[in-house]
């Protein structure tokens, strides 16, 4: 049963692996989102539209292991979109929750709104993703809905999520005034990214907020830059091993004397 509400302010974050997970759970992360982004963060993909089923499923997995008490949502990856077909949908779906999501993320572009009404059907509860969309190339990664046309479009498309059974929007790259609007017009929870402070909650990719992204986007914050001590301890690492100073008889067992010499008696023997 999800038990997120409008009343309440949600914090999530996505996570692709168990000790990650492990961690935002100790932190009390709302929602993990193993999100497609797990392709060009995690996977080395040049691109969401790589990654498939298994991948999430794999993912998933992991952080279930990790974090088995938090509510986990996945993507519902472009494998599982790409021929728009509802059952091929809804299987998907079934597979990433069966593999130990609660919920899944549907991006809700060009009619998609089949897979997510299929998907619902199943008793499987959908996050319906408007805005910026990651898996419709024809999508420039820019702000969705600074013209009069797109942000219609954009209400529209989340009120017909919401009317479609979803359990919550997420709303990616929209200015913050569309947001509090479409916020405020529906009953469901919402989540931004990019899409400023009126949404019930917030989700940032884990990289973008721990210092491991090339960059620092506009809508993300360094909470702590990880990379940079764990960058160092590499080279110091690498640098005692080449130098023998690591490790030391401190960093292993040694055998009993006696031991030995009887092992390496019985060694010699059968050179
Ligand atoms: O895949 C992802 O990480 C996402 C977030 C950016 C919302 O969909």
């Amino acid at each position: 049963m999800v038990k997120f509400t409008k009343n309440a302010p949600i914090a999530m974050v996505t996570a692709y692996d168990a000790p990650t997970a492990r961690l935002a759970e100790s932190a009390k992360i709302d929602i993990l989102l193993v999100g497609d982004s797990v392709g060009p963060n995690m996977l080395g993909y040049d691109s969401v539209h790589q990654v498939t089923v298994t991948d999430i499923c794999h993912h998933v997995s992991a952080v279930r292991r990790g974090a088995p008490n938090s509510h986990i949502m996945a993507d519902l990856p472009w494998e599982a979109v790409a021929d728009n077909s509802p059952t091929k949908a809804a299987h998907a779906a079934a597979a990433i929750i069966a593999a130990g999501a609660d919920s899944v993320k549907i991006e809700v572009e060009h009619g998609r709104i089949d897979l997510l009404t299929e998907t619902i059907a199943k008793g499987i509860p959908v996050c319906a993703h408007v805005g910026y969309t990651p898996q419709s190339p024809e999508l420039a990664v820019t702000v969705q809905g600074k013209d009069f046309d797109r942000a219609c479009e954009i209400i529209e498309l989340a009120r017909i999520a919401e009317d479609a059974g979803s359990f919550m929007l997420l709303m990616e790259l929209v200015p913050a005034e569309l947001a509090k609007l479409i916020t405020d017009k529906s009953e469901l929870p919402t989540i931004g990214i990019g899409a400023g402070p009126f949404c019930t909650g917030q989700v940032q990719v884990i990289y973008d907020i721990t210092g491991f992204s090339s960059r620092i986007f506009r809508h993300a914050k360094l909470f702590a830059d990880s990379a940079s001590p764990m960058k160092a301890a590499f080279t110091d690492y690498r640098n005692e091993v080449h130098a023998g100073t690591f490790p030391t008889m401190e960093n292993c067992s040694a055998m009993n004397p006696d031991l030995f010499n009887q092992v390496s008696a019985w060694s010699k023997i059968n050179e």
